[in-house]
């Protein structure tokens, strides 16, 4: 593939996120594509917190584009999380009366033609974690955006982490009053980007 094709298809990809309700937008979108195109062959990938898959594109479309690696989807699918967030995530709910969370994430996954590459995991990270055994070379921290959650998710997944570093986390902090414990993009706010 020739460097350009490669920029049109990473375009694709930050695309076809942008039109879905999310998060993860702008430089930050784009530094999880090149992030996730730049892990090696086989990459496992892990997103806390996945909604309705706008961030789930951003990591799986590379991994299509490179022909190997998993995206882990670990998410209640039920709009629950730290109290700052839940209004937010009721409000963008609401505007879609039909169909459970899942099904509006399993059918963007399905229209972006990432089925492939995507594994669900209902359930909130420490009870998904409890039985988590598949090393990891990325986790994206998406899920309980406080500071508490944050942590207790990136202790309970810290012995399936391949390279036992933070280099290998990636914390991303939405709109919560309290800062980041840590985060590679330096972004400590962020607002819901809906459609
Ligand atoms: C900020 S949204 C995710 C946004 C998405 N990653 C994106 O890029 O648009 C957070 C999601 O994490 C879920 N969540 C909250 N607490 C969680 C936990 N402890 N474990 C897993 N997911 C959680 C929420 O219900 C919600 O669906």
């Amino acid at each position: 593939m020739t460097t350009s094709d490669l920029a049109e298809e990473l375009e694709l990809c930050l695309h076809q996120s942008e039109t879905i309700p999310g998060w993860t937008r702008g430089e930050e979108a784009r530094e999880l594509l090149r992030i996730s195109h730049s892990l090696a062959a086989g990459a496992i990938i892990v997103e806390i917190g996945s909604f309705f898959g706008a961030g789930t594109i951003l990591l799986a479309g590379p991994r299509r584009i490179r022909g190997s690696g998993v995206v882990h989807c670990v998410d209640p699918f039920d709009g629950t999380g730290d109290s700052f967030s839940v209004p937010h995530y009721q409000r963008i709910l609401a505007k879609f009366s039909s169909g459970s969370l899942r099904d509006h994430f399993e059918r963007n996954i399905h229209s972006a033609g990432l089925g492939p590459w995507v594994r669900i995991h209902q359930g909130r990270a420490d009870e998904v974690a409890r039985s988590w055994t598949t090393p990891i070379d990325l986790l994206y921290l998406d899920g309980d955006q406080s500071r508490k959650g944050v942590r207790a998710a990136s202790c309970s997944t810290s012995t399936s982490r391949r390279r036992a570093s933070m280099s290998s986390t990636i914390s991303i902090i939405t709109p919560t009053p309290t800062p980041p414990i840590w985060c590679r993009h330096g972004a400590s706010r962020r607002s819901p980007v809906p459609i």
